[in-house]
């Protein structure tokens, strides 16, 4: 089967899987899509929050659904693959959003461990999903794939961990190197390097720091999960199929290169 979706703009209909979908920038995609008309698939590991955010949507009438899921544990991802591939038969779209960070040592304190578990949150997990739905965007013809990575994987910045920033910059690679080998199959793989943004993960900081924070944006704010979204749905559509390899800064001015 070849899929040719030909407006621009429009993911009606498409089948969308957003990991990470559950909270934050990838609940900000997972609501966009599900409002846009696609079949929107959030994966996380807390159930009762995955539950709790697609039955909102549900309730506005919108397709969503969630799949419990660590998107870093091999088994779960070939599990709850499979189970996608059976229910939906195809994958259009697939926003790699889960990761993150916990602290941010010295080098002297950054152990070998939490280097090792950095680079499975933050790149394992994303290979290990985007391999099992590749076959199927191959057999379609038709491919959008978009990589987190984040403004510290752009600069050097204190604030975030090494070992995080390191990551960062290794989705880039990533990125770039997937896009070439995915481009001629009518896959479109992308990067977005946000700045901080408004999510539970960045209100677990306190309120001086976030206004700090605000204070080196330009815009003068910190950027939102919608914003976030919005910037990842064009990289999501159709019209984005010669855009390959990009990575897309969304940070108010925070870093312009
Ligand atoms: N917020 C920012 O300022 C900012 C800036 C640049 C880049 N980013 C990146 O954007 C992504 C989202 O950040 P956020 O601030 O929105 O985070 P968040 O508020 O902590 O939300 C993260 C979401 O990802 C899920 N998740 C985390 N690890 C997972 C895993 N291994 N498998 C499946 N789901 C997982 C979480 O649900 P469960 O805990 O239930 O799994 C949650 O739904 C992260 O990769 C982060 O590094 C964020």
């Amino acid at each position: 089967m070849t899929t040719s979706f030909t407006h621009l703009t429009s993911i009606r209909g498409q089948v969308a899987v957003v990991t990470g979908g559950t909270a934050g920038i990838g609940a900000g995609c997972t609501r966009r899509f599900a409002r846009e008309g696609a079949t929107a698939i959030a994966l996380g590991r807390d159930a009762a929050k995955g539950e709790a955010m697609v039955a909102e949507l549900r309730a506005e009438g919108h397709d969503a659904h969630f799949l419990a899921c660590d998107c870093a544990d091999e088994a779960e991802v070939d599990a709850t693959s499979k189970a996608i591939l059976d229910r939906w038969g195809r994958v259009d779209i697939l926003c790699n959003i889960a990761g993150g960070w916990i602290e941010h040592p010295p080098i002297e304190e950054v152990t070998n461990a939490a280097l090792h578990h950095s680079f499975e949150w933050n790149i394992v997990s994303k290979v290990l999903i985007t391999q099992r739905f590749v076959p199927a965007m191959k057999a379609n013809g038709y491919g959008r794939i978009v990589m987190m990575s984040s403004t510290t994987g752009r600069r050097g910045r204190m604030g975030a961990a090494l070992q995080y920033s390191t990551m960062q910059a290794g989705t880039i690679g990533l990125t770039r190197r997937l896009a070439v080998e995915l481009a001629p199959y009518g896959i479109a793989v992308n990067c977005i390097a946000p700045g901080t943004t408004l999510t539970p993960r960045a209100r677990r900081h306190s309120d001086e720091r976030l206004a700090a924070t605000a204070r080196t944006i330009p815009v003068g704010r910190l950027g939102t999960e919608d914003e976030l979204a919005h910037a990842i749905w064009y990289l999501c559509t159709p019209g984005a199929g010669f855009t390959i390899g990009a990575v897309l800064d969304v940070n108010g001015g925070n870093w312009t290169g």
